[in-house]
């Protein structure tokens, strides 16, 4: 165990909902639901399967977009519709999955270490990578659905996805195509920001940032 493990954990709430302060006895509201290993300071196992599972979908996603748009021909359709498409549905329904789970549950407590500045960057990065996480595959989604000659897809051949119910024509397709590429590079740079603060805590602060959200780690907090 750390020297984290006895320090006390800002935001920290009572279990109970019940709280006594030194003046006087009152009834505090009581908090959001919150996982067990979640009070102690981690991230719960639900929010890291699904953190890990969306990063991983989401990268590999990015480097196929980027691939495939390089390609022509059957090779293009092979890597976008087959590959690209399922993928950011996957990653379009976990992240609808995982942003409802945010707002049921409560994020672990920081440690004293992370100070309030350090806490509002990171809340509007995490913020904006939520907002990105469901808006890039809607956008791929709806430029798919915008093209008047539209290319029926399926998930990964088991069975057909539907169009979004959205006007036809092949200027509001190519306005699509941008809003997909904009938020692609806003993407990539938003992950690029997220991995360096994280590395950074890991390797320069050697706080225990990373071990909330790392599941191959150890709670130093437990
Ligand atoms: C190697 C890649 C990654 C690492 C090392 C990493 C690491 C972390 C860590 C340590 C946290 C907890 C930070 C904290 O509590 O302040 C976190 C949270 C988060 N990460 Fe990542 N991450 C990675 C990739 C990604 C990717 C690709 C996305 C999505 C595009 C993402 C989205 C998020 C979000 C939205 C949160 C906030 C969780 C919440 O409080 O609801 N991460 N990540």
């Amino acid at each position: 165990m750390g020297s984290v493990a006895r320090q006390p954990l800002q935001g920290q709430r009572p279990a109970q909902g019940l709280a006594l302060s030194s003046r006087a006895t009152h009834i505090a509201p009581a908090p959001r639901r919150s996982a067990g290993p979640a009070r102690r300071g981690r991230y719960s196992a639900v929010a890291m399967g699904l953190h890990w599972a969306i990063a991983s979908l989401l990268l590999t996603n990015l480097a196929l977009g980027f691939f495939g748009a390089s390609l022509d021909g059957a090779d293009k359709l092979f890597v976008i519709s087959g590959i690209h498409k399922p993928i950011g549905m996957t990653v379009l329904v976990l992240s609808i999955a995982r942003a409802i789970w945010r707002l049921l549950h409560r994020p672990p407590p920081y440690s004293a270490a992370v100070g309030p500045l350090q806490r509002r960057v990171a809340g509007a990065v995490h913020g904006l990578l939520y907002g990105l996480m469901i808006g890039l595959p809607i956008s791929g989604w709806w430029m798919s659905s915008a093209l008047p000659a539209r290319h029926a897809f399926t998930y990964f051949g088991l069975f057909p996805l539907p169009f979004l119910p959205v006007p036809q024509a092949m200027w509001i397709a190519v306005a699509a195509d941008q809003v997909h590429m904009t938020l692609g590079w806003a993407v990539v740079c938003a992950i690029a920001l997220h991995v360096t603060a994280a590395l950074k805590h890991q390797f320069f602060d050697r706080d225990d940032v990373m071990a909330r959200m790392a599941f191959w780690m150890a709670d130093r907090n437990a």
